[in-house]
């Protein structure tokens, strides 16, 4: 496994890769989830590229960047161990030189949910994704359904600037209780952690509903508020039933959709979703 970090060594090893190229771009801190996304990629193309960058832009003032884990000896050894072929690890000075001023942003898509309440989130994710997905040149990129809005806004990018890149949403993996995995869960405290498995546990009595002829879009956001109402250690933030591409709020569900929630845990933000119909 080879690992660099300018641009220009980047570009020469990707040259050396033949066949179709996958594409997993993370902020490291590396998990089943993560690897899950390589383990995919492995399976559908001759070579697997991924990145570890923590990307400053998409982190908000109030948000944990300087405190965001990082552990890149166990990264490395987690993604040489699934087989990938070369690592980007690029410097916040090769993405962000002196005087960078290009952004690129999906307008529409970024105004709700995660969005809303995470200004400015979006468009550091779509400018670094752009940059990574140019750097890389990859045939196809893998995202994780857990960010399920990251996901829908990158596809519209990807069509919308004409990237030739197929973009593949992979399932998303939890812990045997349900919680989905995430670098975040790191920061939960033992009771904290017990207690987020409401996220799992609401999303699931929705989808129960759905599964027994329910299509009301309102009860099936009123059952996951119900269920996070009844956890005294969780304050919801949204809950949403949504379109799964335009992530227009429904009013009953008759196409692929999505239940989505964001949930806080003391200061921890957890976000989950399920995608049902369609
Ligand atoms: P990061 O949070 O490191 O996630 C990298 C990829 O792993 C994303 O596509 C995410 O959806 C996926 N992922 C995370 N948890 C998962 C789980 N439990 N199951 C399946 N997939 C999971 O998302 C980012 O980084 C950044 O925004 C990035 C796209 C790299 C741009 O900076």
């Amino acid at each position: 496994m080879k690992i660099v970090t300018t641009l220009s060594d980047l570009r020469a090893d990707r040259q050396l890769l033949s066949g179709s190229v996958g594409f997993v771009p993370t902020m490291g801190f590396l998990h089943s989830g993560h690897i899950s996304l390589v383990e995919a990629a492995k399976n559908e193309c001759a070579g697997v590229v991924a990145s570890i960058f923590v990307n400053p832009t998409q982190f908000g003032p109030n948000e944990d960047l300087a405190n965001y884990p990082r552990d890149l000896p166990h990264d490395l050894a987690l993604l040489e161990t699934a087989g990938v072929d070369l690592v980007w690890t690029p410097t916040v000075e090769v993405m962000y030189p002196t005087g960078f001023q290009t952004w690129v942003q999906v307008e529409k898509l970024t105004q709700r949910l995660e969005g809303e309440v995470r200004p400015g989130h979006f468009r550091g994710v779509t400018t670094v994704v752009a940059k990574l997905f140019n750097a890389v040149g990859p045939d196809r990129a893998y995202f994780g359904q857990k960010d399920a809005q990251q996901a829908a806004v990158v596809r519209r990018m990807t069509r919308d600037l004409d990237f030739p890149v197929e973009i593949v949403v992979c399932p998303t993996l939890r812990e045997p209780d349900g919680l989905a995995m995430s670098s975040r869960n790191t920061y939960l405290n033992s009771e904290q952690r017990r207690a987020a498995t409401i996220l799992f546990r609401a999303l699931s009595a929705a989808k129960s509903a759905y599964d027994s002829g329910e299509r009301g879009a309102e009860k099936l956001r009123e059952l996951v508020s119900a269920a996070v109402a009844a956890e005294p250690l969780a304050k919801l933030q949204y809950v949403s039933c949504s379109d799964y591409d335009s992530l227009e709020e429904l009013v009953s569900v008759s196409g692929k959709a999505m239940i989505s929630m964001a949930v806080f845990m003391g200061k921890t933000r957890l976000i989950d979703n399920f995608v049902i119909g369609g």
